[in-house]
């Protein structure tokens, strides 16, 4: 069975090891990890059946050679500080704060890396096309995300422009820009735009829409290719143990884990 760490035990982290507790995913859950170690600590003891050591630094959890897939489920700072020592102590590496494989500093990594860096679907859906694309170059991909102004009004973003959001009667476009200037901008809530990025390889315009009568989180992709023109649209739920997290969002992760799970160990 694969050894799996967590590192990140808050809202996804702990849906993602309720998962593993749950036998959802075949795998044992040997560390959690939060710079926060109380919350990793409350996190092992609500477990049923897993035994997650609390680790003390990622050094525990790149040492250990039992561990072959971690999960960061933490922040893109966490991506920056420990995607490098994992990936060279040969584990897999799955990444939810996608928004982190935009940085320039951790170009490198995806360069030599790639193959065990994996980046779920998050939100989304229709990225195996988008990859398929890209073998052909895709020309140019544009998302626009709606949600809620009560959504967006608490992000640093909309903050820092002093935009008041709380009495809009018609839809406002917040922001527009290109992915990586979104996944800066809204580093928690645009994955999406660094994941269209990662699978196009192509420019995405993306732009961020509060929208009064958005009463889901709506995710709208074209992406434009030689090979044919994708359109796609998501209205994404909010997870039923945790509204912060898109139901889908944790789905995919989940169904991504089930999937490295299952392979043979090389
Ligand atoms: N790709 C996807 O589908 C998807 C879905 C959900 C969340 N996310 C991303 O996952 C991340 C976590 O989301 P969340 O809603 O669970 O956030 P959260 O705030 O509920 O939990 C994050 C946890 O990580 C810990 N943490 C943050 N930085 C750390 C670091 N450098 N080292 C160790 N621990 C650290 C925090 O203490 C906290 O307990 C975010 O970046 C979010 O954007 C991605």
């Amino acid at each position: 069975m694969k050894g799996l760490a967590i590192i990140g035990c808050g809202a996804i982290g702990g849906i993602i090891a309720k998962a593993v507790d749950e036998g959802l995913v075949e795998a044992e859950l040997r560390y959690l990890l939060d710079a926060d170690r109380s919350k990793a600590e409350r996190l092992a003891a609500s477990l049923h059946r897993q035994k997650p050591r609390v680790a003390s630094g990622i050094a525990e959890v790149a040492g250990d050679p039992r561990v072959s897939i971690v999960v960061e489920a933490a922040s893109q700072e966490a991506v920056v500080q420990y995607a490098e020592r994992l990936l060279e102590a040969g584990k897999e590496l799955v990444v939810l704060s996608v928004g982190a494989l935009l940085k320039p500093e951790v170009k490198p990594l995806l360069d030599k890396h790639w193959s065990r860096i994996h980046v779920p679907s998050g939100a989304l859906a229709g990225l195996d096309a988008v990859k398929a694309m890209a073998l052909i170059g895709v020309d140019r991909v544009e998302l626009t995300t709606r949600k809620h102004p009560s959504k967006l009004a608490d992000t640093p973003y909309v903050k820092s422009r002093g935009l008041d959001l709380s009495r809009l009667e018609k839809p406002l476009v917040v922001f527009e820009g290109t992915a990586a200037e979104a996944v800066e901008a809204f580093p928690r809530s645009l994955n999406v735009a660094a994941a269209l990025a990662l699978a196009s390889n192509a420019p995405v315009y993306v732009k961020v829409v509060a929208d009064p009568s958005a009463e889901r989180n709506i995710h709208e992709v074209t992406v434009y290719s030689e090979a044919s023109t994708l359109f796609l649209r998501v209205e994404n739920v909010p997870h039923p143990d945790n509204p912060r997290t898109s139901y889908l969002a944790a789905l995919s992760v989940v169904s991504l884990l089930r999937d490295l799970c299952m392979r043979k160990a090389s």
